[in-house]
Parts: C-alpha cells; structure tokens; sequence
C-alpha cells in the first residue's frame, strides 16, 4: 500500500482523502490518503518526514503552494510558469517532482459541462495565487481573449505580462472591465467573506457562463449574482474533483471516473 496525503494548515475540512479514497477503490489501488496539518514554518520539513514514512506523493493545499513549488527538485513546465505546486511526486530516485494540477482541473470541468473555451471571451476575477495557477491550460484552450480584473489593478497587469506569449491576455482594475462576456471565472477569494466585486450589470452575452472557483451547498454570492443576470452558474466543486484526477494520475497512470464522485460529494454538501 503506497502512502499519500494533502497537506494545508487547516486540514480537517479537506474532501481530498474522500475523494482518493474513492478513486482507489474505483481503480483497484492499494492506497492510503491522509490529512496531515503541517506546520507554517516548516512545510519542506513535513514533506521529508512524510517520505521518511513512506510517502509516495502529497497535494499541497493553502498556504502552502508556494512552498511545495520551492522544494521541488524538478517541476512541470505549467508548475513553473504558476509558481505553485499542488501535486508532489516521490520519483525513484528520491528526487521530488512537482505539478500543478488547477487549471488542468478547471478547463476539464467546463469540457464536461459542455462549456467551449475556443474562440470564447473570457473575463476572470482576481490575480492571486488561485488565479496564476489557470491562466495557462485557459490560454492553451485558444479563447479569443482573457481579461484579469483585480481589485490592485497593477497585479492583474503584472500577471497578465507574464503569460502574454500564450495568446491575448490583459490585466487591470475593475473599472476597466467592459463586457460582455462569454464566460466569467471568480478567482478572487471576496465570496469567502460574501462580497461581490464592483461589476457592471451588462456583463454577460446570453447563454454565458459563470464560473466561480469556490463551491458550497448554496450558490456563492458571485453565482447568485450572475444567475440573476442570466449566466448559467457553475461551481468549483467539479474542478476540485478534476484536479484530484489529474494528481491521481500522476500518481497511479490511472484516469479514474469523475462523474460519480462527483455526485456523490455534491450530495454530501
Ligand atoms: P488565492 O491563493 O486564493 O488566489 P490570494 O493570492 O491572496 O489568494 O489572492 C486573493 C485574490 O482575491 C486577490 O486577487 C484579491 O485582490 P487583491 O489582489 O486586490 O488583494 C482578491 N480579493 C480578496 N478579497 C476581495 C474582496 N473583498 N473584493 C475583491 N477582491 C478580493
């Protein structure tokens, strides 16, 4: 039985040892999946012990993106352009490889939603960490355009300048977003505290999307919104379990079935 875990600070409400378990089951892999609090100061420290104890691989949750994509020995080329790692692999040289799994995730979520991506402009919400770590598989998708809003302006621009040779991206405030939009992504973490950011009302084509990175029983206040203005609402739920997915298989080369894992989380919601 090979050992993996996720690690984050807090961890208790992770649906990621849920969701491996079940994957494992589905595939026939002898797994084990736990949660494990690593500490703030030390996240490499808590990596080596959990090797030490076996660890085959981890995903790396908040706040600790930053710090996996550091101690990393080698690192997928989309792990590197985000700067954050949320799967790590334990190669067989003992060398440590990181991936970043999200954006993978997301666009996989939309496919299965029957949401096109090519030739489509896209809008996106914030330009944190959760955000870098989309926009490449999202330009990979060959939109028409991306626009990054943010509340600091100045970040959205710097972060769209760093994926410019992926194809048309521009950042800036929300004051500069002028719409409409085919679909709409919520990266920013406003909805945790049930915010909305400033947005005019004329902000979706019809039959869009609206797509928000968090999930909840009830639709996040961004979704509500945008239902409200027409969007068909989406939530983060299906991309948590794509990009668990995606992790799996680097792990185990084994594409394990999304869709009844999915439903089962959302009933558990
Ligand atoms: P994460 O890793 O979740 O992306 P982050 O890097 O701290 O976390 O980024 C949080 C994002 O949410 C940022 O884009 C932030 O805007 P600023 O860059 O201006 O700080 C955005 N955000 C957080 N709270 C917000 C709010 N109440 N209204 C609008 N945007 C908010």
């Amino acid at each position: 039985t090979d050992r993996y875990c996720v690690f984050g600070h807090p961890v208790g409400h992770s649906k990621s040892p849920a969701i491996h378990a079940a994957f494992a089951k589905q595939t026939g892999e002898a797994i084990d999946y736990a949660a494990i609090e690593a500490p703030l100061d030390d996240f490499a420290g808590a990596w080596r012990a959990f090797v030490a104890e076996g660890g085959a691989g981890a995903n790396v949750t908040v706040p600790f993106k930053e710090d996996a994509f550091r101690l990393c020995d080698t690192l997928s080329p989309r792990a590197q352009r985000a700067g954050a790692v949320n799967t790590l692999v334990l190669g067989a040289n003992g060398q440590t490889y990181g991936d970043t799994t999200d954006g993978v995730g997301l666009v996989r979520d939309l496919e299965h939603h029957g949401v096109e991506l090519a030739g489509m402009r896209i809008l996106v919400l914030g330009a944190g960490g959760a955000v870098r770590g989309i926009l490449e598989p999202l330009l990979k998708a060959e939109p028409a355009s991306v626009l990054i809003a943010n509340r600091t302006a100045e970040k959205a621009e710097r972060l769209a300048a760093d994926f410019t040779d992926l194809g048309g991206i521009r950042g800036g405030g929300f004051e500069a977003v002028t719409g409409p939009f085919d679909i709409v992504i919520n990266g920013t973490s406003a909805s945790l505290a049930g915010d909305l950011p400033p947005l005019p009302d004329d902000l979706f084509v019809p039959g869009a999307t609206a797509y928000d990175m968090m999930y909840g029983a009830e639709l996040t206040v961004f979704l509500a919104w945008a239902a409200e203005r027409g969007a068909r609402p989406i939530d983060g739920l299906g991309m948590l379990v794509e990009q668990a997915a995606e992790s799996f298989f680097q792990w185990r080369h084994k594409h394990p079935d999304t869709a009844p894992v999915l439903a089962a989380l959302r009933q558990s919601l």
